[in-house]
């Protein structure tokens, strides 16, 4: 299939080289630069209002060294959220009314200015997320793909779609923007996914507001900045650092027209129904698009060559600690290769290196709060793990050992639960046909794995799976945009998907005009 011309010219922004030390040290150095900045001071931003922290507030802190505050921001109110979509209702008028080709060129802007930032932002993640370099990196590549990826694909968007014509009749479709987006975010991508949703909501003629986890405000404000510095106006793009009860403000709020949430499936799924209600006055039903949660799990084969899987299973589980919406949770594995792969997996969880995150070799960070480890634990204590990391954890910070259970009865929560940690639980199957089976049976449908070498199989499996992303013979984290637009299916999401070709449509509404061209006669004056 061919590329459309409008993304023949995306690319991938390189991820940088972390093996030149050079590389490394320049990053180090950024790291330095930022901890003399701590903590940042993160405004909300009401339109053209700056409100800043001040009493009331709140911080976001770092999991490795909880004592560090990262960042101290204001706490956005309900009030606030009604004076944001207030600011936006006016933004967007003037927003929506440029041209397609100018609101990209500001999305580019963005991109441009994150890139002279790349280190300092990545920098920001890692103290704010515990996020690891080569994560926090990739994490700001993403979000420079978000902003040239929609905006190429919002001026291709807004040539509309080509329709049937005949003899005195002209019909054409074009994309109207719809209005105010409420913007959800976690924590997990810090920037690349407020960047994402408010890219694609403002590349499409959207006013957004944004309203980023509690755990990261330093980032999103970072993001923030940037596309207020590009230009995108004021009124056009509000920020409000809070809690649960102003994202559960915007939803409720009758004059947003488009609500697009990451997140939980709890958060998704209340959204849905909160967002479901047409109180009088308002005048149009409330689209929403969901991303949420998962329990992705990875199929081995009789066949699979266990020296791929073995790296590719523990990193996609335990790299970022296991907080990767993509990240492994379960193991399938033929009952033939079961022996053989357990007593590899296990080896290598024993040797995982536990650590701060700004430790080049950390392989497994910290996990992002308190309520997080304690929730880890639980799930880690439901069974006698076959392996736990042997590397003492670090005397402070939010650390859980890297876990590995196996053979847990079918009933077990680990199984069936979103743990969101280093937790991994592998079950035996008779074939990849039972796996399938299990799969099936989950609500969740985001990403899985299969390793194969028999071509049947890998065929079979994928026209079976309901995922919404399968990774074959390789890891199941790390979605490039444009190369794999990435969301789940069933209770993991009901959008369509982040970085691909159809996820603005989601904040468009189309518009069909079909005009009688035939003679009408000459007006007279
Ligand atoms: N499918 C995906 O693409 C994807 C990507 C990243 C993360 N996730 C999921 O996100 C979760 C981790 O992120 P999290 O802990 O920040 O999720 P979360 O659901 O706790 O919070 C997400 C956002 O929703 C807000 N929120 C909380 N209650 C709300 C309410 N009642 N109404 C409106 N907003 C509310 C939060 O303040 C936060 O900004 C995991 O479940 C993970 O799988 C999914």
């Amino acid at each position: 299939m061919s590329t459309p011309a409008a993304l023949a010219a995306f690319r991938n922004e390189p991820i940088l080289e972390l093996r030149r030390a050079p590389v490394r040290e320049s990053l180090a150095e950024a790291l330095r630069e930022l901890d003399a900045r701590l903590p940042l001071e993160v405004p909300a931003w009401v339109g053209g209002d700056r409100l800043r922290p001040g009493e009331g507030g709140f911080a976001s802190t770092d999991p490795g060294a909880p004592g560090r505050v990262v960042a101290d921001a204001a706490r956005a109110t309900e009030a606030d959220a009604a004076a944001a979509v207030e600011a936006a209702e006016r933004g967007f008028r003037d927003w929506s009314a440029r041209p397609a080709a100018e609101r990209a060129e500001v999305l580019r802007r963005a991109a441009q200015i994150l890139r002279e930032r790349r280190l300092e932002l990545a920098a920001l993640q890692l103290r704010e997320c515990a996020k690891p370099w080569p994560e926090a990196d990739g994490d700001v590549c993403e979000a420079i793909d978000f902003l040239e990826y929609y905006a190429a694909e919002a001026v291709a968007l807004d040539e509309g779609r080509a329709l049937v014509q005949v003899p005195g009749e002209r019909n054409s479709m074009r994309y109207a923007p719809r209005g105010v987006a409420a913007v959800i975010a976690p924590w997990n991508f810090p920037l690349a996914i407020p960047c994402g949703m408010a890219a694609a909501a403002l590349a499409a003629g959207n006013a957004a507001v944004l309203k980023p986890a509690e755990q990261s405000p330093g980032s999103a404000g970072a993001l923030v900045e940037a596309l207020h510095e590009a230009g995108v106006p004021r009124d056009a793009l509000s920020l409000l650092p809070g809690y649960g009860e102003v994202g559960a403000a915007l939803v409720r709020d009758p004059r947003v027209h488009v609500i697009a949430f990451t997140g939980s499936s709890a958060v998704g799924l209340e959204i849905v129904r909160a967002s479901a209600e047409t109180p009088d006055g308002q005048g149009h039903v409330k689209r929403v698009v969901a991303e949420m949660g998962g329990k992705n799990c990875v199929i081995v084969d009789g066949d699979a060559d266990l020296d791929e899987v073995v790296p590719e299973v523990v990193h996609s589980a335990f790299g970022y600690a296991g907080q990767k919406c993509s990240a492994a949770a379960r193991v399938l594995v033929h009952e033939a290769a079961a022996d053989t792969l357990l007593e590899r997996l296990a080896g290598a969880v024993s040797v995982l290196d536990v650590g701060q995150a700004d430790r080049f070799a950390t392989e497994v960070p910290p996990v992002i709060e308190r309520e997080a480890q304690e929730r880890v634990e639980r799930y880690a204590a439901m069974g006698e793990p076959l392996a736990r990391s042997e590397r003492p954890l670090p005397g402070e910070g939010w650390f859980c050992a890297p876990t590995l259970l196996a053979d847990l009865p079918d009933d077990s929560p680990v199984l069936s639960d979103e743990i969101f940690g280093p937790v991994l639980a592998v079950t035996r199957v008779r074939d990849v046909d039972e796996a399938c089976d299990v799969i099936d049976a989950l609500p969740f449908a985001l990403t899985g794995g299969l390793f194969s070498r028999t071509p049947a199989t890998v065929e079979r499996a994928a026209a079976r799976l309901p995922l919404g992303n399968l990774y074959v013979n390789r890891g199941i984290t790390g979605a490039m945009v444009g190369r794999q637009p990435f969301g789940g299916n069933r209770r993991s999401g009901i959008g369509s998907k982040a970085g691909g070709p159809d996820y603005l449509l989601q904040f468009v509404e189309p518009r069909v005009v079909t005009e009688n061209t035939m003679r009408h006669g000459i007006p007279v004056e």
